[in-house]
């Protein structure tokens, strides 16, 4: 399966301002089948975990705040090219920066709240999916 799937969170931005039913709606019009979701939110704990790789950079504490503010919806995404494709239809970090048509362009308020997350490269869209879900929740 490697390289078919990738890891999104629908962030507590886009989750509070009612966004999550669109931004399904794109995932699933740009060809991505679901394997797995689920609405649920992150502890301080678990977002420290998820997004380790960050603990340096100066933005890691408002980072942990903001995914840990409100609910969001995890996904498990499946498609060829998968983490790349997704990463399209996301858009840059900045929404400011982001191509027109992308998720963040629509949702994203600015670089921090940017509405969704996708996973980097194909190990790590592995290691997201078993952080999030175990094997009977994927389908
Ligand atoms: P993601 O991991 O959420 O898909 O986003 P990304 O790859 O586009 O960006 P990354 O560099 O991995 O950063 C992770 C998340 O940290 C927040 N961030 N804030 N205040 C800032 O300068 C800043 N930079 C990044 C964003 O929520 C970003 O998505
Ligand atoms: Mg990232």
């Amino acid at each position: 399966m490697a390289g078919k799937i990738t890891l999104t969170m629908i962030k507590p931005d886009a989750v509070a301002a009612g966004h999550t039913g669109k931004i399904i709606d794109m995932i699933i019009a740009a060809g991505f089948k679901v394997q797995a979701m689920k609405l649920t939110k992150l502890s301080k704990e678990k977002a420290e975990e998820f997004y380790a790789i960050h603990k340096e950079r100066p933005f890691f504490g408002q980072l942990v705040a903001f995914m840990t503010q409100g609910p969001i919806v995890a996904a498990v995404l499946e498609k060829d090219n998968a983490v790349a494709d997704f990463r399209k239809l996301v858009g840059a970090t900045n929404p400011a920066n982001a191509d027109p048509g992308t998720i963040r362009k629509l949702y994203a308020t600015d670089i921090e709240r940017n509405a969704v997350h996708g996973s980097d490269s194909d190990d790590n869209a592995q290691i997201e999916a078993s952080f999030h879900f175990s094997g009977v929740e994927r389908f």
